[in-house]
């Protein structure tokens, strides 16, 4: 296994493990909805948000014991975000992550509680001492996933995606769309150290810029994995994409055109790191996983 999986696997590894810790089972009558919780989170998918936390805070010095509170924060959010977009209303899928969707394996209201229970206990992670010495930064990192999750981040973006639905848009709207249902978290992912450690000006807006590539790029390579990946690999059915007329990249410029757009983008994202140097090394492999994933 190259390097990079290995500290992919190594970044899934230590969140769950903190999830563990705040996730621990109830023996009580809510039960039911942390072993949902649990379900859609531990053990479950690549960590790639956790990763970039993870990553940067090596790059920034932030200490691993605030920076894994950040990154699981992180992935209590991405997971709540994927429960309420498996649902029937939504995408209605019954596959994720190589196992029924939380509403298929537990029902639907358990399915609609576990993602907000998620989404709020993502705050109250990162609103604890232990997640950094200094309110302050706190405060920060807490508006910031609260921004970016929100009505001007994913949810924005997953609004936007169901209107795609209904009418065909065009490229810009589907750059716009797909910037913030998926960019969004990547951004807070690529910048959460960075903030944290009140990193230099030019060197946020480097990540910024970075980040606003991988989110792209990470949403293409999704919508071409919808269309020409392996079921099983993948852990999702796939084909949705077209069943519900969705407009994506895929949709409007063609499979090829997609990929290059991709590729494209891969490359801004390099540059972005340069004022880094060997630093950023492992945030370039990063891009190029996105680009070469298969699932
Ligand atoms: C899936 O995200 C949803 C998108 C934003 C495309 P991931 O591909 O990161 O899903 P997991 O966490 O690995 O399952
Ligand atoms: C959803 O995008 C991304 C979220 C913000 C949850 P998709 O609907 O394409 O994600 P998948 O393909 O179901 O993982
Ligand atoms: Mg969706
Ligand atoms: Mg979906
Ligand atoms: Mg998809």
């Amino acid at each position: 296994m190259s390097n990079f999986k290995e500290q992919l696997k190594q970044a899934r590894i230590s969140v769950d493990q903190n999830l563990q810790k705040w996730l621990p089972l109830p023996d009580n009558l809510s039960a039911r909805v942390v072993e949902a919780m649990r379900y859609a989170t531990i053990g479950g998918g690549k960590a790639f948000r956790a990763f970039l936390i993870l990553t940067t805070a090596k790059m920034f010095d932030l200490p691993e014991a605030n920076a894994i509170n950040i990154a699981t924060a992180m992935e209590m959010i991405h997971a709540y975000s994927l429960i309420h977009d498996d649902l029937p209303s939504m995408d209605n899928d019954t596959m994720r992550r190589g196992k029924p969707t939380v509403h298929i394996q537990f029902d639907e209201a358990t399915a609609i509680l576990a993602g907000d229970a998620l989404l709020t206990n993502a705050f109250e992670v990162l609103a604890d001492e232990t997640t950094h010495p200094d309110p302050m930064i706190r405060t920060k990192l807490i508006k910031m996933l609260a921004y970016l999750a929100g009505k001007d981040g994913m949810v924005g973006g997953q609004m936007i995606d169901l209107i795609g639905e209904k009418q065909t848009l065009n490229l810009e709207q589907i750059e716009m769309l797909q910037g913030k249902k998926t960019g969004a978290l990547l951004m807070f992912a690529s910048t959460a150290s960075a903030v944290a450690t009140k990193a230099p000006e030019e060197q946020l807006n480097a990540l910024k810029t970075y980040a606003k590539c991988i989110g792209l790029m990470f949403q293409i390579t999704d919508d071409i994995l919808d269309v020409v990946g392996d079921s099983a690999t993948v852990g999702k059915t796939l084909g949705k994409d077209k069943d519900e007329t969705k407009s994506t990249f895929v949709s409007v410029l063609g499979l090829e055109a997609a990929r290059q757009k991709a590729e494209e983008l891969g490359v801004q994202a390099d540059d972005a790191l340069s004022i880094f140097g060997e630093k950023a090394i492992t945030l370039k492999e990063a891009a190029h996983f996105i680009l070469e994933r298969n699932y």
